[in-house]
């Protein structure tokens, strides 16, 4: 007999997509026997639409929303910018902020860029003869080009489309594979869904010129057409003086000689990075899979940023990475916040907003390096987290900070402790 438990208990629910989102609700709630303040929460609308929340994923039950900071002190390409930040993580708003400003009357960040341009692979099995279908495919470059520009009109109209084209001999335990690139320039769109169709549609022309198999038609999120760079200059006196530099620098060639390290150094680079990417819509994976991929390049993972010292005495940092972001498609078109963050930033190419997120990694390094080399990361970060921990305990309103302060000065700052500031707090009261 099939009990009302077993009925809620299972994640077999047939046409859960076709339920109204409060219907959705109702159903995890049973099945999860939520208590009512959480099923609750879960109604709570947010600052999108639920209506078009549920047009932009599947079976969308609620929004979770991220606290969004701006950056202050940005100084890009001699333009002073206001960058939107989305992160739950306390500290990384500020940081940017601190190392922009300890830059900004140095001249702030200069930027460049290789272009925008995406890789589409197509991925060719069973040839009989590689190397013969390999020039096969490139002698087809002129005929490759029409079709995949027939793929995106608008795009060829906007000045983007078919670029050029590379065949790679892959090989594998499966054997050898021909993996035909295109290269497209996706212009201000991030360009995945633009170069997928055109990898699909000229996969069975592949095939058919060579004799083998194509199997996979997608991106590559190594979008290494599409590199970005931003460098900035703090002088030794603005920074602290020499013996900071030189801690900084050493902190530095640990992170890019130590694979360890260099992920912890990065994930902060990413901290400043995913939060703009979020922030303005576009897809956070797509540029830390590239990101991570393109420290790796030199066959050993490394720090995506370098630092030395100038000539006179300062530090110069810099840094290269893969972002493959956009202003048009997807979310950054249609989520009403992505585009009111987005009109802050000012920007009218993606390039431009590129190049902003490269200087806002940069510095966001900048701010890490020199706190661990320096006093310890746990200062700064923790008089914030102490307020994050006197949430948590249960205090509201003045007593957030009081509790906060509470519990730093007591050098204890866990859960427990600020508990045990709130209701002392309380109890003077
Ligand atoms: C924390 O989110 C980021 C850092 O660990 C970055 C770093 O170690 O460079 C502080």
């Amino acid at each position: 007999m099939v009990t009302d438990e077993a009925i809620q208990r299972t994640s077999r629910i047939s046409g859960f997509h076709k339920l109204a989102v409060e219907e959705r609700i109702e159903r995890i709630a049973r099945f999860a026997n939520l208590a009512d303040e959480h099923r609750r929460q879960l109604a709570v609308p947010s600052n999108i639409d639920t209506h078009l929340a549920d047009h932009m994923i599947e079976n969308l039950v609620t929004t979770i929303a991220i606290p969004v900071g701006i950056a202050t002190n940005m100084r890009v390409d001699g333009r002073d910018v206001l960058v939107p930040m989305a992160t739950e993580e306390s500290s990384v708003v500020a940081a940017v902020g601190n190392a922009a400003r300890q830059c900004y009357d140095a001249g702030g960040f200069t930027t460049s860029m290789s272009g925008t341009e995406m890789i589409a692979q197509i991925q060719l099995l069973d040839v009989p003869d590689p190397e013969r279908a390999r020039l096969l495919i490139l002698e087809r470059r002129d005929e490759i080009e029409r079709i995949c520009n027939a793929c995106d009109p608008m795009l060829v109209g906007l000045g983007g489309g078919f670029r050029a084209l590379e065949v790679r001999l892959v090989d594998t335990p499966g054997g050898r594979m021909v993996i035909t690139h295109i290269i497209v320039d996706t212009r201000d769109a991030m360009g995945a869904n633009a170069v997928n169709s055109m990898a699909e549609r000229l996969a069975p022309d592949i095939a058919a010129w060579t004799g083998g198999r194509t199997l996979l038609r997608i991106l590559s999120n190594l979008a290494d057409r599409r590199v970005v760079r931003a460098r900035a200059t703090w002088t030794a006196e603005a920074i602290g003086g020499e013996s900071v530099r030189d801690a900084m620098i050493a902190a530095y060639q640990f992170a890019d000689n130590d694979p360890y390290r260099a992920a912890t150094h990065n994930k902060g680079i990413m901290n400043g990075i995913s939060a703009v990417v979020l922030a303005t819509g576009n897809d956070t994976r797509a540029v830390e899979s590239g990101a991570h991929a393109f420290a790796a390049r030199t066959g050993r993972y490394r720090s995506l940023t370098s630092w030395e010292v100038t000539s006179e005495g300062n530090l110069s940092g810099a840094i290269e990475l893969p972002l493959a972001v956009g202003l048009v498609g997807g979310a950054v078109k249609i989520h009403p916040t992505a585009r009111a963050l987005l009109a802050i930033l000012q920007v009218e190419t993606a390039g431009e907003l590129a190049r902003i997120i490269a200087a806002v990694g940069l510095a966001q390094n900048f701010g890490a390096m020199k706190a661990l080399a320096t006093e310890g990361i746990q200062r700064g970060h923790m008089s914030l987290h102490a307020q994050n921990l006197a949430f948590a305990a249960g205090a509201a309103g003045p007593e957030v900070a009081e509790v906060a302060r509470r519990i730093v000065e007591l050098r204890t700052i866990n859960e427990g402790a600020a508990r045990a500031a709130l209701a002392e707090l309380r109890e003077r009261a």
